[in-house]
Parts: C-alpha cells; sequence; structure tokens
C-alpha cells in the first residue's frame, strides 16, 4: 500500500517545488497538498496520513497550533516543521510537537531522505497503540529540580560544567541531540559531543530550550518512580563511561569513543518510554524481572518480549528515529543486545555499547545469581572480533577507572 504524505503551504510555489523534487516518488507515496492548516484539517478528517510535512509560519491555524491538533487527534501520523527563517526561537517553540525539522530552502534530498526515514520507521514498530503512544511523547521523563540546576548552572558556570550536568541527563541529552543534530544546523557531520552541542547552542538558546523542556514534562516524578528514573539513570550514565573506555581500547578513535558515550547514554531510551507512558506495564515486566529463579535468569528485553510483544531497544530506536537523531543512536538502541542482528560485523559503537551494557548487568543484577556472565554476551558477534577473550581485561580497565574517579552521584 501506497504511503500517504500531506504537504501544507501558503506558498503554492513551495508545493510546487515539494511536487517537482518528489515527482519520482510517485510510485510509492501518495501525495497531497493544502494551502493552509484549515484545508489539511479537513483532508485529515477524510482519511489520515502517514506524514504531514508542514510550513510553520501560516496565517490563521498557524503550523504549531495545526500540529498540536494534530498530536491529539492523529497521534500515528508523524510530523515534520518546514520553518522559513531558521530563527531558533521558532524552532525551540516547535520542540514539542514536531518530530523533525527542515529549513527553507529546503534541500530535495533531505526532504527525500527524512520522508524514507519516518516513513521506514512506521514498519519497524508494528504496535500502532504504542506508535500513538510514543508520537505523542514531547520529552523524555526527569527529575524536576534537573531544569532549576541546569537554568543555574547556564547563568553561572562554564560549558564545561553545564556539559558535565547534562551528560548525567539521557531525557536533556536526548532533546540536546535532536536539535544540533536537525537540518536546522546543517552540519555535515553528525555532533556527538554534549560539550560541542552546549557551545553550539550557546547559553541563551539553551536557557530557552531548558525553559520549554520544564514546560513539556507532564511525568509526575516521585516516590518509587523517582527511584526507577535514577536507577535507569545510573545504569545509563555507567554504561555510557564504559563503552567509551572499551571504544577507546579497541578503536582508539575519538568519534568511536564519543558515539560510544553518547550511545551508552541514550541505549535504554525504550525503557524511559516504558516508566513514563506506560507506568503499569513497566513494573509488571520489573516485578517478574526482579523474582526470577536465580539459577536461570532471563535478561530483562526477553521478559518484555513475552509480556509486551516488543522490548524496550525496539521502542527507544523507534523514538529516537522518529525524532531524527543521528542513525548511529537509533543502531545502538536497537542493536544492543543483539549485535549480530546489526548490519556491520566491524567494531562499532553498538559493540561496545552491548559488552559494557553486559558489564553493568553483571554488577548490579546478576550480583547474587549463579548466572554465567558469558550468557549476556553475543557471542556470534564478538567472537570474530576476537573479543570474547578480552572482556575480562576491559572489567579490568572498569575496576581501574572507578578506583581513579569515584562516582560524584
Ligand atoms: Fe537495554
Ligand atoms: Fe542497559
Amino acid at each position: 500500500m501506497k504511503q500517504r504524505i500531506l504537504f501544507v503551504d501558503e506558498d503554492q510555489s513551495v508545493l510546487d517545488g515539494f511536487k517537482r523534487v518528489l515527482y519520482k516518488m510517485r510510485s510509492k507515496w501518495d501525495m497531497d497538498f493544502a494551502s493552509t492548516s484549515e484545508q489539511a484539517l479537513e483532508k485529515m478528517e477524510n482519511g489520515s496520513f502517514n506524514a504531514v510535512v508542514a510550513s510553520l509560519h501560516m496565517t490563521g491555524i498557524s503550523g504549531i497550533q495545526l500540529f498540536e491538533i494534530l498530536q491529539e487527534s492523529h497521534p500515528e501520523t508523524a510530523r515534520v516543521f518546514v520553518s522559513d527563517s531558521g530563527e531558533m526561537k521558532t524552532l525551540i517553540e516547535a520542540l514539542g510537537t514536531a518530530h523533525q525539522f527542515l529549513v527553507k530552502p529546503v534541500d530535495p534530498v533531505i526532504l527525500k531522505n527524512t520522508i524514507l526515514r519516518v516513513m521506514a520507521l512506521r514498519e519497524y514498530l508494528q504496535d500502532n497503540h504504542l506508535k500513538a503512544v510514543i508520537n505523542k511523547i514531547k520529552s523524555l521523563p526527569t527529575q524536576p529540580e534537573i531544569h532549576l540546576e541546569l537554568l543555574q548552572a547556564i547563568s553561572t558556570e562554564s560549558i564545561r560544567e553545564i556539559g558535565k550536568i547534562i551528560e548525567k541527563n539521557p531525557s536533556i541529552a536526548a532533546k540536546i541531540l535532536q536539535l544540533v543534530n536537525s537540518p536546522f544546523f546543517g552540519l555535515k557531520s553528525h555532533i556527538n559531543s554534549i560539550f560541542q552541542a552546549v557551545a553550539l547552542l550557546g547559553v541563551d538558546t539553551l536557557k530557552a530550550l531548558v525553559l520549554s523542556l520544564e514546560i513539556f514534562s507532564k511525568f509526575q516524578v516521585s516516590g518509587s518512580l523517582s527511584k526507577e528514573l535514577d536507577e535507569i539513570f545510573s545504569h545509563s550514565i555507567d554504561v555510557a563511561s564504559y563503552a567509551r573506555l572499551i571504544a577507546n581500547e579497541i578503536s582508539h578513535r575519538r568519534e568511536v569513543a564519543n558515539d560510544a558515550f553518547m550511545g551508552g547514554l541514550l541505549h535504554d531510551t525504550g525503557r524511559l518510554i516504558l516508566l513514563s507512558c506506560q507506568t503499569e506495564i513497566y513494573y509488571k515486566i520489573k516485578y517478574r524481572y526482579d523474582h526470577q529463579p536465580a539459577a536461570a535468569r532471563l535478561p530483562l528485553w526477553q521478559i518484555e518480549n513475552e509480556i509486551l510483544g516488543v522490548d524496550h531497544s525496539k521502542i527507544g530506536a523507534y523514538l529516537l528515529g522518529l525524532w531524527g537523531l543521528p542513525e548511529i543512536y537509533v543502531e545502538v538502541a536497537a542493536y544492543h543486545h543483539t549485535p549480530t542482528a546489526y548490519f556491520s560485523r566491524q567494531f562499532s559503537a553498538v559493540t561496545a555499547v552491548h559488552i559494557a551494557d553486559a558489564i553493568k548487568h553483571m554488577e548490579t543484577d546478576d550480583k547474587e545469581s549463579r548466572v554465567d556472565f558469558s550468557l549476556r554476551l553475543d557471542l556470534p558477534h564478538l567472537d570474530p572480533l576476537d573479543l570474547t577473550s578480552v572482556v575480562p581485561s576491559f572489567i579490568t580497565s572498569i575496576n581501574r577507572l572507578k578506583e581513579l574517579q569515584p562516582s560524584d552521584r
């Protein structure tokens, strides 16, 4: 079946331009065009679209208002914004309602690839209910006091100190990486360091971003939820630093090490989504995981598959992909349990995060059990890379790192 895409812009020449550059896609896409938000809403009433690509600036119902309406009435539809100006203020305003951002004049290749990527994601996650739930997410959960802490740091601290705070918060890091890696910034290679991202955004934009995240965050964090959130954050931060160390030891390339760190920070995004949007199911899964016989423990993702029919790797990868994050982070989230399924047979950030995650689970969840550590490792991926026998040396290096850098969390 053809994918249905609606383009909305009050400038007819822009719509004509879209038609022209996407002409060759007409065998795969059923494309429709509207010159006002009102007309777009009418068309949506008569049949749903897989994606809407709309201009931000429109008289009458604005692009942001249109997407706010669609977010509630048609959450299954992917929302791509096109800004006329490249103004940072408008981008921040749109962050809660749009999944991806483009800026005029739209590069035809970027336009086509953005839509292709969004369409591929529709096939990737089959569960329509979950898809609609994830499509409505404005931001990931975080402790409420973080916004205040960050705002204070932005006014008084250096970029380094601000970056250090964000590096300990996967939810805010994800939103910042979404912003700096959008076509808005037009960068040739992706940003894989929070410090670079903070420097690029500048103090004023960062402040506006943190304030908008505070407004988006509907998730009430208290009591046991707060403890869970702390646990996922703490796990993600450790996996990030272990993965960076492993990537440094194997690849000696800063790019791979940075990707391993950021990928590690975001690898369990799916767990954050389950905790904030499917809280009951999250606890059901956790209960089953925590009450397994010590000698035969299943990994969390297998229990998720049994209960939910899908696991957190897929859920997280879907959101990161929808938000247009660099592909390597989507791939780390998707394949961190099963790197054999990843297309690359080479060592990559995916491999580093997989090993780091297994080591972290061994340190925490498997402490009391007699589970063989190698069961957590994807040996068909690691053996051809000659990495299986090296894993103990990573554990030694990680322990040395911990002695040198006592955790300040
Ligand atoms: Fe995981
Ligand atoms: Fe994990």
